[in-house]
């Protein structure tokens, strides 16, 4: 469901010029970190992100490839080092290859990693490892053939699971992301877990969130961080506890002894990290977000396309930022959540 976009630039106003270097957010958090949905269609439909009747967004809405380069530089040259594209799912979009090229060439840019389906991924690998990919990714909630096509209303398990064995093989570190819910895959939490043990990659299992462009009611009786855990650690007795990757990551880390993967858990509902948030969104339709759950604090394709230069983008960028949501709880409050919340695939998770 689309929501009304109101402007975080109503709350104090804090002075960007008070920074030294970089975007600081007003509560003092370095952002360098941009998550870039590059579309909003996808080539399957998981019931907690999309309707089976989801409609996309006519291409006229969609960032063309100069726009996304454009908006890539500028954030670049204000700090940003890391990209993640993202979706809807990447790989639908027409020409993403040399997009891909383009953003990983871009002066500043250190690191591109991908989050994708894994339904077309599987042959681009050997060009992704060229290109220097930094991780991907892979959204997978059950090894199982059957579930996987009842959750995601599609039958592309095989090209799935062969990207997931393709990655697993590859040099690219890879991660897999498991939304756990209530009488749909919680048993895969075991089953998932225990492909760590001779496979190199980090299986993430993941708090659904409300955006599901209203396919469903969202669930009273959440899979939280605490269910999850619990749940591995009454199966794996030997699992450890590793931390965090680093301060910003959203996963906490853990391992099963003796095991070569690792496992991770994602408290997207629970927000536990916000603390140390280092990352701004840009959806598919061109939305600066500078939370996962805030409306859109600006929209960058309406400013390009009525005429503004570099400066002005840059501008607004550093005005949003240093006028963000506390976390994700504060920037809920403001996004009359009782309306419903936009799809997945156009945020890009
Ligand atoms: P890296 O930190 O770059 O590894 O990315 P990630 O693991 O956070 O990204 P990915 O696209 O794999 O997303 C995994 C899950 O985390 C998805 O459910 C995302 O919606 C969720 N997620 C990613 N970033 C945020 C965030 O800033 N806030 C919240 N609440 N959830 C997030
Ligand atoms: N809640 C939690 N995670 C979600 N994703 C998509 N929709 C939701 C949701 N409602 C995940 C996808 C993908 C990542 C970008 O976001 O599974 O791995
Ligand atoms: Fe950042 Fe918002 Fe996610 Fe918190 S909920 S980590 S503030 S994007």
């Amino acid at each position: 469901m689309q929501l009304p976009v109101i402007s975080s630039f109503d709350r104090e106003n804090v002075d960007s010029a008070t920074f030294s270097s970089g975007l600081v957010d007003n509560f003092n958090r370095p952002i360098t970190y941009l998550r870039l949905a590059v579309t909003d269609r996808c080539n399957l439909r998981c019931a907690y992100c999309m309707p089976e009747n989801m409609r996309f967004l006519p291409t006229k809405e969609l960032l063309t490839d100069d726009e996304i380069m454009r908006l890539v530089g500028v954030c670049a040259a204000q700090g940003i080092r890391k990209v993640r594209i993202t979706g809807g799912e990447p790989f639908v979009r027409r020409g993403i290859m040399d997009l891909l090229w383009r953003i990983k060439e871009t002066s500043g840019i250190e690191e591109v990693h991908i989050t994708t389906n894994g339904v077309l991924t599987e042959p681009h690998i050997p060009e992704l490892q060229k290109m220097g990919i930094a991780s991907i990714n892979l959204s997978m909630d059950t090894f199982d053939a059957e579930r996987f096509r009842d959750l995601t209303r599609r039958d592309e398990f095989a090209a799935v699971h062969a990207t997931f064995e393709a990655l697993a093989a590859s040099a690219i570190p890879l991660s897999v992301n498991a939304v756990i819910m209530e009488n749909k895959n919680t048993d895969d939490v075991i089953a998932m877990s225990e492909q760590t043990q001779s496979k190199q990659f980090t299986m993430r299992f993941i708090e659904e969130m409300p955006f599901n462009g209203g396919t469903h009611e969202f669930p009273t009786l959440l899979w939280t961080h605490d269910k999850i855990l619990t749940t591995l650690k009454t199966a794996f007795p030997t699992m450890m506890a590793l931390g965090k990757a680093d301060n910003t990551a959203t996963a906490d880390l853990y391992q099963i002894q003796g095991y070569e993967g690792k496992i991770g858990i994602i408290a997207g509902f629970s927000r536990t990290f916000c603390g140390a948030c280092n990352r701004i969104r840009i959806t598919a339709k061109g939305t600066l977000k500078t939370c996962l759950y805030d409306n859109g604090v600006l929209n960058f394709k309406t400013m390009m396309r009525s005429g503004a230069s570099d400066e002005d983008l840059s501008e607004a960028l550093i005005r949003s930022v240093t006028n963000r949501f506390r976390d994700g709880f504060e920037a809920e409050r403001h996004t009359h959540a009782t309306v419903g919340f936009d799809s997945m695939s156009e945020i890009g998770g």
